[in-house]
């Protein structure tokens, strides 16, 4: 069966899915996305995800495609006629079509496209083993917290993460805290046990694992607190992992030349990756 996207109304063969080129996303990257994943045939925590999308849509006066009625009817769709179980579904939405001048134009009807890919079920053998994380200066704009497809920083962290060999970059601020990951949220386990993540605010994105994972914190009764931490503390760290709908938890076992702990990951991220697989497939879980 050939892949299906979905693009302004139309589901199209994948290879053959296209856009106009003064789509704003594409001069501007004047849109925002989502990512939710798709575990077991059910979507992981759709109404936050649409909820994020909705809000960064507002941030950005963008109007809403579509209701979320009939957004979820399209994910779904899109799901059946590509036969994925096991995977992730990826929605972007753009200001639309428009002569390219760079105020926003009178009259433009927002693109949505969506496509959809399968993914195999997390590997549990990253929890005997761990990644690594490389640390970059945080060089990205003073709205963090919008979902936009302006992630050319973000790409260049990830780059220079795979090419010094690491999985994920971290990104530090000019007071040297941690912000967060090129597409993941940060935390760390101190040497005194307690679990850190930096507040949410413009300088991240509030990342839907990070909540999802912040609730079953506070049902395990983990030691928790949300402060800004540096990128030597985390060297220091117990204990370090990330987040987001693709990595779920991850453990991070090495920052730069530092080792974490003692180099496997750590009880507290093995305890939330079984908790939040468990959120996977029960809470968090919507047809
Ligand atoms: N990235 N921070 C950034 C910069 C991100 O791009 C993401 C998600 C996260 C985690 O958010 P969530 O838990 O809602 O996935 C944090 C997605 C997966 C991506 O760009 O592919």
């Amino acid at each position: 069966m050939g892949r299906i996207a979905y693009v302004n109304g139309r589901y199209v063969p994948h290879d053959r899915a296209q856009v106009h080129i003064e789509d704003r996303g594409y001069q501007f990257a004047d849109g925002v996305y989502e990512v939710i994943a798709v575990h077991k045939g059910m979507l992981v925590d759709a109404d936050p995800h649409l909820d994020r999308l909705d809000r960064s849509l507002r941030e950005l006066r963008i109007d809403q495609p579509m209701s979320r009625r009939a957004l979820m009817a399209v994910i779904r769709e899109l799901l059946r006629r590509n036969g994925i179980r096991q995977g992730i579904v990826y929605m972007q939405v753009t200001r639309g079509v428009a002569r390219r001048d760079h105020p926003f134009p009178k009259v433009s009807v927002p693109a949505l496209v969506m496509t959809a890919s399968r993914k195999p079920p997390p590997d549990l053998s990253v929890l005997e083993t761990g990644k690594k994380a490389v640390t970059v200066p945080d060089i990205r704009w003073g709205r963090c917290d919008i979902k936009t497809v302006g992630l050319l920083p973000n790409v260049l962290a990830k780059q220079h993460a795979r090419a010094s060999g690491a999985y994920e970059a971290w990104m530090v601020d000019a007071q040297g805290n941690v912000t967060e990951g090129s597409s993941t949220n940060a935390w760390i386990v101190t040497r005194e046990g307690q679990l850190v993540t930096r507040p949410t605010g413009n300088e991240i994105l509030s990342g839907i694992t990070r909540a999802s994972v912040m609730d079953l914190v506070k049902r395990e009764g983990i030691d928790f607190v949300e402060r800004p931490f540096t990128a030597e503390e985390a060297k220091q760290a117990r204990e370090a992992f990330i987040t987001s709908a693709t990595s779920y938890v991850l453990p991070i076992v090495q920052i730069d030349d530092a080792v974490i702990g003692n180099g496997k990951p750590g009880t507290i991220a093995r305890t939330l990756l079984q908790a939040y697989l468990a959120h996977m497939e029960g809470a968090g879980a919507s047809r």
